[in-house]
């Protein structure tokens, strides 16, 4: 049996998708609402394929739990978040989670960390709590996951996996429990390298995503249009230039590079740049809207909107997203108050001025800042009728009052 401890967006369709190969799955979880959600009957984020994943998963017998359980292989899932002062992993959700592991764990049982973590972090806080609870025979692997919110339960499917293990032999059983749904190709390589390729992989993104971002600025600076230099660039064919945008969100690509900054900051120069550039771009896209009103004559705040809460399309994931950190930087500014905002995949109240129609959000508003292309407004921005549109994700086409980064 498998122990998925921690049902977040990364652990609940991991443990579905498990239970529904045929793999006999308890998730865990010590929130105990969360729990009563699940064992009701309802899934806990919306996510594309997760309710049919979630009957099939009930079908076939999964359980939750507020209760860590007895037996052999425990798939750890919970945040890993970064100190925002001196930027390293903030080890403490998994020290804990593996601790109480650890004090029910049968002999010989495998531990598997999932949870994203800087090189290193298995052997300098996991590895130790073996050896103060006098568990040696616990069998450490990490395997760390690649899916992107949106399109989780596809690449659940078919992203190649990567799992590190002390014991090779051990590594191939586990490969074996995530073959059981997994097509890709799964790499089985040991613990450090296994850390270090996943946070490598999201630096890789972070870093090609700053260049295009950067660009985007230069191209403002010297009048000329970077979507077009960079479709024309991209037809090199050893040139893939990816899209600039308004920032970074969510759990992984602007943490995870950090980890690298905090453990290497006299080397990770480069990585550390390329994460103030995207961090600098929320403020941009502020400096952006308020050229557009100078140009337009808008001097009231409460004339603009924002349009997307979240850190990507189409989720409901919020965490990091650049509107929130734009927000922020407004109000370092005094300025937040006033605005509205509004997006159709955040139904609860996540920040002040959030609205819950598109019609209360444009009633008099007269430009709107589309920080996120959801397929609600993606290629069809007649929905905000003639406003203003400052367009940092290049969704909304081209029109005279459409206004790129
Ligand atoms: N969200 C993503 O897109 C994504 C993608 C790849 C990797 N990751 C990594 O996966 C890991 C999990 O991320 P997530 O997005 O699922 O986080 P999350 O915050 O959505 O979920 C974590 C869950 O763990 C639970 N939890 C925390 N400590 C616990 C404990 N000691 N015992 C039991 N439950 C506990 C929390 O209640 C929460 O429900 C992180 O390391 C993250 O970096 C996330």
């Amino acid at each position: 049996m498998v122990n998925v401890i921690g049902l977040g967006y990364i652990g609940l369709p991991t443990a579905l998708m498990m239970a529904s190969h045929g793999v006999e799955v308890v998730g865990t979880d010590y929130n105990s609402s969360l729990v009563a959600t699940l064992n009701d009957g309802k899934t806990t984020f919306k996510e594309d394929g997760l309710d049919e994943l979630f009957v099939e998963a009930l079908k076939a017998g999964i359980k939750f739990s507020t209760e860590y359980q007895i037996c052999d292989t425990y798939i750890v899932s919970v945040p890993t978040p970064y100190d925002k002062l001196d930027k390293k992993i903030d080890p403490c959700y998994v020290v804990s989670a593996c601790k109480t592991v650890l004090e029910i764990a049968p002999e010989g049982a495998v531990l598997v960390v999932e949870s994203t973590v800087s090189p290193n972090t298995i052997d300098r806080f996991v590895r130790p709590l073996l050896v103060d609870a006098g568990r040696s025979d616990i069998k450490l692997v990490h395997a760390p996951e690649r899916i992107i919110p949106g399109n989780m339960v596809y690449e659940l499917l078919h992203n190649n996996r990567t799992i590190g293990a002390d014991d090779p032999e051990v590594g191939q059983a586990v490969a074996q429990i995530y073959a059981s749904f997994c097509q890709g190709e799964i790499s089985v390589t040991d613990i450090r390298t296994a850390e270090m390729t996943k946070v490598v992989e999201n630096t890789f993104r972070a870093v090609n995503i700053a260049f295009s971002n950067e660009l985007a600025k230069i191209c403002r600076i010297g009048g000329m249009d970077v979507a077009e230099v960079i479709r024309i660039a991209n037809k090199h064919p050893r040139v893939n230039i990816l899209n600039p945008g308004p920032g970074v969100g969510g759990h992984c690509i602007p943490v995870d590079p950090w980890f690298l900054v905090g453990d290497y900051p006299e080397t990770a120069n480069f990585i550390r740049l390329a994460l103030q550039t995207n961090a600098s771009m929320p403020e941009y896209v502020m400096h952006r809207t308020y050229e557009v009103m100078v140009e337009h004559g808008i001097t009231d705040v409460s004339k603009v909107g924002i349009y997307g809460l979240t850190y990507k399309e189409n989720v409901d994931d919020v965490r990091e997203s650049p509107t929130l950190q734009m927000i922020e930087s407004m109000s370092q500014h005094l300025c937040s108050g006033s605005m509205k905002i509004y997006d159709p995949w955040v139904e609860w109240d996540e920040v002040p001025g959030q609205v819950h129609s598109i019609e209360e959000f444009l009633k008099d508003i007269e430009v709107v800042i589309v920080m996120v292309g959801h397929s609600q407004i993606k290629n069809n921005p007649s929905i905000f009728g003639d406003r203003i549109l400052i367009d940092p994700c290049n969704v909304c086409g081209d029109g005279e009052k459409v206004y790129k980064l």
